[in-house]
């Protein structure tokens, strides 16, 4: 089942995303964003909460600011059913373009993102410091209109 989220869930949203990435988000990061109507998200709950996304809509525009899967869930097609959510969220708000940044070196979203139709737009070089060193940071596009 894939449901909305709002603030309330902030604090197992932070617990997915500590799981999901290396500088999880905490709860009051959840709470302050989603506690302002630009933000919106999906969650996929089952017996428990699996994975959720989190957009950002203003004007004609969505931005994708972040989006996990628990690494137990993954590649069983959540992935693609959240950013599925957000490509009808934006159909149903009139949304031109989806917008996202996915590090170059991050495989498996990059797939689900050109699978969905987004393609590379610009590239910001070395954006992110990882261990093995600065990775660019790709910027991609959907255009939904
Ligand atoms: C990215 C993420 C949300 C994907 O979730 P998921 O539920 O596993 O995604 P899906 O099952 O829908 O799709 C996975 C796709 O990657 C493919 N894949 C799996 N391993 C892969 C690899 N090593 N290289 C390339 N593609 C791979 C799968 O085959 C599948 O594609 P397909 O549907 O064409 O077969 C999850 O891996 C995650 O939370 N990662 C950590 C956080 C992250 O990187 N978020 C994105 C930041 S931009």
């Amino acid at each position: 089942m894939i449901r909305k989220i709002s603030s309330v869930d902030s604090q197992l949203l932070a617990e997915i995303h500590k799981r999901c990435f290396d500088d999880g988000w905490d709860a009051k990061t959840f709470a302050d964003m989603l506690s302002k109507n630009v933000f919106f998200g999906f969650l996929d709950l089952e017996k428990t909460a699996r994975g959720f996304i989190v957009g950002k809509m203003v004007m004609e525009e969505i931005e994708i600011i972040t989006f996990c899967v628990l690494p137990e869930f993954r590649n069983r097609g959540l992935g693609k059913m959240l950013i599925n959510e957000v490509d009808k969220h934006a159909q149903s708000n009139c949304v031109e373009k989806i917008f996202l940044e996915v590090a170059e070196n991050n495989a498996v979203a990059k797939k689900i993102y050109e699978n969905s139709g987004y393609a590379e737009i610009s590239r910001r070089r070395e954006y992110y410091c990882m261990k093995e060193g600065g990775v660019d940071a790709l910027v991609m596009q959907k255009i939904i209109f």
